[in-house]
């Protein structure tokens, strides 16, 4: 399939659901106002990559904004809460090393992903901050099709 949907209102705050999209996993996490802090609090300098690798954002800086669902587009009446896009992040789930699945849900030294393949680790936007991947973790192309729902594709 090209596109899929997938629901993100029953993800609890803090949990992290994985859907299937071209053959690969993809990550839907809602954050914690914790975990949205500590990834603003994160200087620009600071970040192996600096590009946030957002589809839909080509180019953009690896700020937790362009990083987070506030920057994928919602559909002409569609109404779906800053608070709510701000909390949640959709990346692919695959290590940018050599493509093992990292695990989630504040695994690591940064409070995000850690890929036990060769030891990478991503901070709570997913940016790689220690560790052989050399990229922040893919974001694919998604958008909100409903108040409740993101299509990814
Ligand atoms: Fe993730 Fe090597 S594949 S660190």
């Amino acid at each position: 399939l090209a596109s899929i949907r997938a629901p993100f209102n029953d993800i609890a705050e803090g949990e992290q659901v994985t859907v299937m999209w071209r053959g690969g996993p993809v990550f839907i996490r809602r954050r914690t106002q914790a975990d949205i802090e500590s990834a603003r609090a994160v200087e620009l300098a600071a970040l192996p990559d600096k590009d946030a690798r957002n589809e839909n954002e080509p180019g953009a800086e690896a700020t937790d904004p362009n990083r987070s669902a506030l920057s994928a587009p919602v559909n002409e009446g569609v109404e779906v809460p800053e608070d709510v896009r701000a909390s949640l992040i959709v990346m692919k789930g695959n290590c940018t090393h050599l493509g093992c699945v990292p695990v989630g849900d504040g695994a690591g030294d940064y409070n995000g992903w850690f890929c036990p393949c060769h030891g990478s680790h991503y901070d709570a936007a997913g940016r790689i901050r220690r560790g052989p991947a050399p990229e922040n973790l893919h974001i694919p192309p998604y958008s909100f099709v409903s108040s409740t729902t993101i299509q990814i594709g």
